[in-house]
């Protein structure tokens, strides 16, 4: 059977500690290490749906990460994967059975991110941090307990370097503007409503041409709630309104839309605009070589599964996770984004 550090003690922060400490205790009552069993440290990671490319790259990661981790420290990490299925109930019952069966941590992908001072409140009671990521809870709820972080990209600056990268095509050249009339039509495809990603990107995107001085025109937009087939359906929708001519950039709140705004373009056999998209996903790198795909802007999935890995060992280990991680305000981990283009792609080729 395996002996788990829940077994010996019983909060977290003792019960983490214990884990180096049984080992050590194990081998000094002359245990020898074919009879004792590595300690285990169960890691409850709860995502929003399973069926996000970009969710789905940061638990593979997380995955990869924790098996490395085990080879390093002579220990198991037990990652029990739970997919809300986009169900905020569900996942409440998902994350109250992790607790139940005696987690270490929580690593959670909330569904509704108002939803998170219910979660907050379980976790303190139980005495399991919760590390939140990708999905921000809205600031005063973050404060309830000084072991709720969160994990993840500032949406704001992903929307600037977006923007960016539209001005500098806008300002190298008139090709950007097909009419001809110093105005720069567009239209936006928006993730999820209410995600701060879709809210923040889609406004700093355009922002920073507004601030810069360029005129643009929306001509559409609309939510594709982050995937690449109701993307497709949308942007299909504006080609046939005979919209096709007039869009100059195509702007998405992330790369799945991006793809999915091609996708349209193609099956009409329009003519591709300036198409930019968020994330930096395999596909869409792959479309950024393609020079389908103008630019995105990397979204750090392995940063993500990396610092939320380093606050799980760093809080077991009961160390300051502040030493572990760079921590901002006692509870967030602030990933950079990064803007990538095909020039860029070709840097990095040897
Ligand atoms: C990503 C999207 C993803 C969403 C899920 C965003 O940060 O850019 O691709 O669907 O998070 O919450
Ligand atoms: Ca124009």
């Amino acid at each position: 059977m395996n002996r788990t550090i829940k077994s010996c003690c019983s909060r977290w922060r003792r019960k983490a500690a214990g884990v180096f400490c049984a080992a050590l205790a194990a081998l000094a009552a002359g245990c020898g290490a074919a009879e004792t069993e590595p300690p285990v440290l169960r890691v409850g990671v709860a995502l929003y749906t399973q069926d996000d490319t970009f969710i789905s790259t940061i638990a593979a990661e997380l995955e990869r990460m924790a098996r490395e981790e085990e080879q390093e420290r002579g220990m198991r990490i037990n990652l029990s994967v739970v997919d809300g299925r986009s169900n905020q109930t569900t996942q409440l019952e998902q994350i109250d059975s992790l607790i139940g069966r005696g987690c270490d941590a929580l690593c959670v992908n909330i569904v509704d991110r108002t939803a998170a001072a219910v979660l907050i409140d379980k976790a303190r009671k139980a005495d399991v941090p919760l590390i939140f990521f990708n999905r921000q809870p809205v600031a005063e709820d973050m404060l309830r307990w000084e072991h709720a972080y969160y994990v993840g990209a500032k949406a704001e600056e992903g929307g600037v370097l977006q923007g960016r990268l539209v001005l500098e095509a806008w300002q190298a050249g008139p090709a950007l503007d097909r009419n001809g009339d110093g105005v720069l039509q567009y239209v936006m495809l928006e993730g999820e409503p209410g995600h701060q990603d879709a809210m923040l990107r889609t406004e700093y995107a355009v922002k920073t041409l507004t601030d810069a001085g360029v005129a643009v025109e929306k001509l559409a937009s609309d939510t594709a709630n982050w995937k690449r087939g109701q993307a497709m359906a949308k942007a299909r929708q504006w080609l046939e309104e005979g919209m096709g001519d007039a869009i100059e950039v195509v702007f998405a709140n992330n790369d799945d839309m991006a793809l999915g705004a091609i996708d349209a373009f193609k099956q009409a056999e329009e003519d591709l605009p300036l198409v930019v998209g968020v994330d930096a996903t395999a596909p869409a790198l792959e479309a950024v070589a393609a020079r389908e795909l103008y630019g995105t802007v990397r979204n750090d999935g392995a940063g993500i599964a990396r610092a939320m890995l380093d606050l799980v060992l760093a809080l077991a280990d009961g160390s300051d996770p502040a030493g572990a991680v760079e921590l901002e305000d006692g509870h967030y981990v602030w990933l950079p984004y990064r803007a990538v283009t095909a020039r860029d792609l070709e840097e990095k080729a040897p």
